[in-house]
């Protein structure tokens, strides 16, 4: 999330064994202290898995530019240890050159570490082989430990001379304490227990956790940290404000969260003023979005999906940063006094002994300008603003007015794929009971079933109605997310559960059933794995398959096309259960590519054999349109030609109005340069 933080610390550190070039890192009741610094930081999330080590670069680049001393982000347990023992630190998931691109740029880090990240990633980030695993959470040989020792045996801590400057363990836990009752406590001290006893020689914090024991800090997650967060749990820990939202993530059915560069200044200022953001959201690649999220990952950030600088959100922050920095030695070693200016105006002073001053004027009136005599002379505060002066005499900025042009998403090139003769098609298998091998007495939850290993579990029953019954429903209750039907290989309907209704869903389809036999086959698929169970309750339903022919094949690579009879579009297009093929050429350019998929239903899509993410777009808002439309295709995936698009359509689509499409913002052609500088070094 983009967040910054703000550290003003005092006391001197212990920490011992440092390296030549190791920086000592310790805090005090009012910041973070650096090599006996006191410092106030800036950070911002971005998630390296999130985006491609191709893009890492850029987007360290623009988030420096913006003004950011820290970048943050978690660690995500179930891409690094797939399975038990098996460790990937490959492509999108190597937290090492990430890092050290940081560090090459002279940012800090702070690392969350979890193991519980939740961050709107599937299953919280731990391996669903936890889930067979009981207890593995207490135990000391997990990912904590590894990811520490991995970061020690690269000299990543600051107190080694990287850049680490913090870490976090565990990730609002308080939220879901009351659910573990008793061992709820426990837990809490045994991670900060384990973590401190890691020795990283750098603080560790715990969001959300008011009772972080000793040394552990306490952080604010939230959108007005300024306002609601209660404070350090002790005189000698810092503030610190871990998760800015800069946004909020989107779920399929729900409309965007704008939040406003005004909005986030404010309270940003507020909670300096006071003592004292996701940055980039980036793209839930393949299945690693969690229960209905969608696949663009807080594209309103300062920095788009795509790692495109949104204004005026990049810009008025840009100016926010400059401006407390511009006054940041009097901020940490200032007195602190604030008093009324009206009824509802503050003033927040912060004074040294050498006569320096610095004020926030704060005008909590939403609807009017107000006009407040401070230091004798007169100011105009615009409504729910915050001026900053660093001499207590000047506003040199102000948190509602914006001084940067908005910008927007322009198309550069479209290549549409409305040839029928490039495409070719494969409708995938629906099994019967009859051929399905897993058979049980009973009901089979989904999850304990995939393993995760699928979105998809067929639920199958054979049966002979034995009453005459004029219009049979078939009638469905599910924890998944999503239900289609199927009588006699012929679809029948479909259903499909919400984010925000957290019970059973209900599908209730009419069907035609023959006097003999008949087979019916139900899919039940999730998207994204949810903090809860799954199951299908229905007494008949007893044989199981276990993903999608296809998936199981594979065939969305090339070398695993041939498994499959591909065949002429035809009459495939709007059939449910389809996977489509095409092949295209890259876009000329270095633009951002991304594929309009607004005639398609829901499903995924892989380009050259890597998931671009799932896909929902027949899923509504309530004004009525898709949460997204428009998928990021990296341009580290592609080649300049033969590549190869797949796509499984799971409910019926048109794939012949598909396009590739390149986009751009308005107004960055500044940025370009400093994209090409950058992308030289990968
Ligand atoms: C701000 O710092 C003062 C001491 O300087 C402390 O009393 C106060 O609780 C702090 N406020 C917050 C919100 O941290
Ligand atoms: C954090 O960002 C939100 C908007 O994303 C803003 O409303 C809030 O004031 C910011 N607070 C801080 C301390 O940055
Ligand atoms: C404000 O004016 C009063 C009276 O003229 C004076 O005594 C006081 O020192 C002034 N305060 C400041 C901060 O200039
Ligand atoms: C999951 O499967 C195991 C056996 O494989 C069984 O013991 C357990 O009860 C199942 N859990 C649920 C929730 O169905
Ligand atoms: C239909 O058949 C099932 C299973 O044989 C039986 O349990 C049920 O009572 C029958 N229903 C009727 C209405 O005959
Ligand atoms: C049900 O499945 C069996 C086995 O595949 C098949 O022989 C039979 O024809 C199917 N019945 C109907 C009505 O489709
Ligand atoms: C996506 O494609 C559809 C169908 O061609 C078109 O109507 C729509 O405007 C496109 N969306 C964008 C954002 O270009």
């Amino acid at each position: 999330m983009g967040w910054w933080l703000w550290w003003v610390v005092l006391v001197v550190s212990m920490i011992k064994d440092v390296g030549a070039r190791g920086e000592d890192v310790t805090y005090d009741g009012r910041s973070l202290i650096i090599d006996g610094q006191r410092k106030i930081l800036f950070s911002g999330s971005i998630h390296y898995p999130r985006s491609t080590p191709e893009m890492w670069p850029s987007l360290i680049a623009k988030a420096k530019e913006g003004g950011l001393d820290v970048i943050q982000t978690y660690v995500f347990w179930n891409l690094h240890e797939p399975k038990p023992g098996q460790y990937d630190f490959s492509g999108r998931n190597d937290l090492v050159k990430f890092i050290k691109e940081i560090q090459a740029q002279g940012l800090y880090v702070c690392l969350r570490i979890g193991p519980f990240i939740e961050s709107e990633w599937t299953y919280g980030g731990f391996p669903f082989w936890l889930h067979d695993v009981p207890g593995i959470v207490y135990r000391s040989d997990n990912e904590p430990f590894k990811i520490v020792n991995l970061m020690k045996s690269e000299s990543l801590y600051a107190s080694q001379g990287g850049p680490i400057i913090l870490s976090q363990i565990e990730n609002e836990y308080q939220n879901v304490e009351a659910a573990f009752h008793a061992k709820g406590p426990p837990y809490v001290l045994w991670a900060a227990k384990m973590a401190v006893e890691l020795q990283t020689g750098v603080p560790w914090v715990m969001c959300k956790q008011t009772d972080a024991p000793d040394p552990v800090i306490n952080a604010c997650n939230g959108l007005k940290c300024g306002e609601t967060f209660g404070g350090p749990n002790s005189p000698t820990k810092p503030s610190l404000w871990t998760e800015n939202w800069t946004s909020q993530y989107q779920v399929y059915g729900g409309e965007p969260y704008i939040r406003s560069a005004e909005d986030i200044a404010f309270h940003v200022t507020l909670f300096v003023a006071k003592n004292g953001s996701y940055y980039h959201g980036g793209t839930n690649f393949g299945r690693t979005a969690s229960a209905y999220v969608i696949t663009s990952y807080y594209d309103q950030a300062p920095l788009d999906e795509y790692g495109l600088i949104r204004q005026p959100k990049w810009g008025h922050l840009k100016e926010l940063h400059a401006a407390i920095k511009s006054c940041s030695t009097i901020l940490l070693v200032g007195v602190q006094s604030s008093f009324s200016l009206g009824q509802l105006q503050q003033a927040y002073v912060f004074e040294e002994k050498r006569g320096g001053c610095v004020a926030f004027l704060v005008n909590n009136d939403r609807k009017n300008t107000a006009t407040v005599v401070f230091r004798n002379a007169t100011f105009e505060l615009l409504p729910q603003s915050i001026s900053i002066l660093p001499d207590c005499k000047k506003i040199i900025f102000n948190t509602a007015k914006v001084n940067v042009k908005d910008n927007e998403i322009i198309k550069r090139s479209s290549q549409l794929f409305d040839d029928i003769e490039r495409w070719e098609a494969y409708k995938d298998v629906i099994p019967n009971f009859w051929d399905t091998s897993l058979k049980s007495d009973t009901l089979m939850e989904h999850m304990n079933t995939t393993k995760d290993k699928s979105d998809h579990l067929w639920y199958t029953l054979s049966f002979r109605p034995n009453t005459s019954c004029a219009k049979p429903l078939l009638h469905v209750e599910s924890l998944a997310h999503a239900a289609s039907a199927f009588v006699n290989s012929k679809y029948s309907g479909s259903a499909h559960g919400s984010h925000d209704d957290r019970g059973p869903f209900t599908m209730e389809v009419p069907i035609v059933l023959n006097d003999g036999m008949n087979n019916i086959s139900v899919l039940s698929t999730m998207v994204g794995l949810p903090d809860s169970g799954a199951f299908l309750e229905r007494r008949y339903i007893d044989a199981y398959s276990l993903g999608l022919f296809g998936e199981n094949s594979n065939i969305y690579m090339r070398e695993y096309l041939d498994k499959v009879r591909w065949s002429k579009v035809g009459s495939a297009k709007d059939q449910p259960l389809t996977w489509f093929k095409i092949e295209f050429d890259a876009p000329a350019g270095t633009d951002t590519v991304v594929l309009n998929l607004s005639t398609m239903g829901k499903g995924e899509a892989w380009v050259n054999g890597q998931s671009i993410g799932r896909y929902w777009v027949s899923f509504l808002t309530y004004k009525g349109h898709p949460s997204q439309t428009m998928y990021h295709v990296p341009r580290a995936f592609l080649k300049p030609s033969g590549n190869l698009l797949v796509i499984l359509e799971e409910s019926g689509g048109d794939p012949l109005r598909i396009s590739l499409d390149t986009i751009s913002r308005t107004g960055l052609q500044d940025h370009v340069s400093n994209y090409e500088h950058f992308k030289d070094r990968i």
